[in-house]
């Protein structure tokens, strides 16, 4: 049995997620987003590679039923009707609508781990809902593995804090399961910073530089510990929501 972390996707071989359950974790702010986009009735998120991949599946679409949402350096896409701001997706926004989303990290690291066993988005905002998903996995006898979107390919803090959380309560509940070395980094980091969300995104360059920008706001929405219950699936090119005990 194993948890394995990776920081990110560009640490990921197809064997690393090969008939695992698999967590893709980019708290700032993609992750978050789609869990509240979700959470908030829309009927579908759809990770896409490109701005112009959105752009132009929206042509093969009925223009009223989706919306177009990305950022690029953090400002949404130009043309677009969101950008990546969780705050955005509220439900008059989404409800009912499919969303076609691009990001710098986010939706790349969602299809890098497109060969895994089951893919679910997981973000401090639905915490409880993906780790019941990566509890279910080991306990049905799948490797798990937590993979963060991290930031323009390096390491992001915010990410594998939250995957040390994730590994701190799959590592409680399953104590023989071998922990990869980045797994146990993550472990330490959440430590560091515990439950003290905003400290933890305060103090990452990425959410240095989204207050930087004007988000700073945005810091505060991903910060707020299991305001959904809305579990993420990434199945069939498309994430949509799985119910849960909770939700249902
Ligand atoms: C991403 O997917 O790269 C991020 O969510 C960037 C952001 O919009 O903050």
């Amino acid at each position: 049995m194993r948890v394995d972390v990776f920081f990110a996707p560009s640490l990921v071989t197809p064997t690393d997620v090969h008939n695992r359950v698999v967590a893709v974790v980019d708290v700032l702010r993609a992750s978050t987003s789609i869990a509240t986009a979700l959470a908030n009735g829309a009927r579908a998120v759809i990770p896409l590679a490109s701005s112009e991949e959105v752009a132009s599946r929206s042509k093969s679409l009925e223009r009223s039923e989706v919306r177009l949402a990305g950022e690029r350096r953090m400002q949404p896409v130009p043309g677009f009707d969101f950008g990546n701001s969780p705050l955005e997706f509220t439900r008059d926004a989404v409800e009912g609508k499919t969303v076609l989303m691009s990001t710098t990290n986010g939706t790349p690291a969602v299809l890098a781990v497109q060969g895994a066993k089951d893919i679910v988005i997981g973000s401090y905002v639905n915490f409880s809902a993906a780790l019941g998903m990566l509890r279910a996995g080991l306990k049905a006898g799948s490797d798990v593995a937590i993979v963060c979107a991290g930031n323009e390919r390096h390491f992001a803090l915010e990410d594998s804090a939250c995957a040390g959380l994730f590994v701190q309560h799959l590592s409680a509940k399953y104590a023989k399961a071998d922990l990869n070395d980045a797994a146990q980094a993550a472990l330490v980091l959440n430590k560091k910073f515990g439950t003290n969300l905003k400290r933890l995104l305060r103090a990452s360059a990425h959410g240095k530089a989204l207050v930087e920008a004007g988000f700073g706001d945005d810091l505060a929405a991903c910060a707020e510990l299991n305001a959904y219950t809305v579990l993420p699936v990434y199945q069939d090119r498309q994430i949509t929501k799985v119910a849960t005990e909770r939700s249902r």
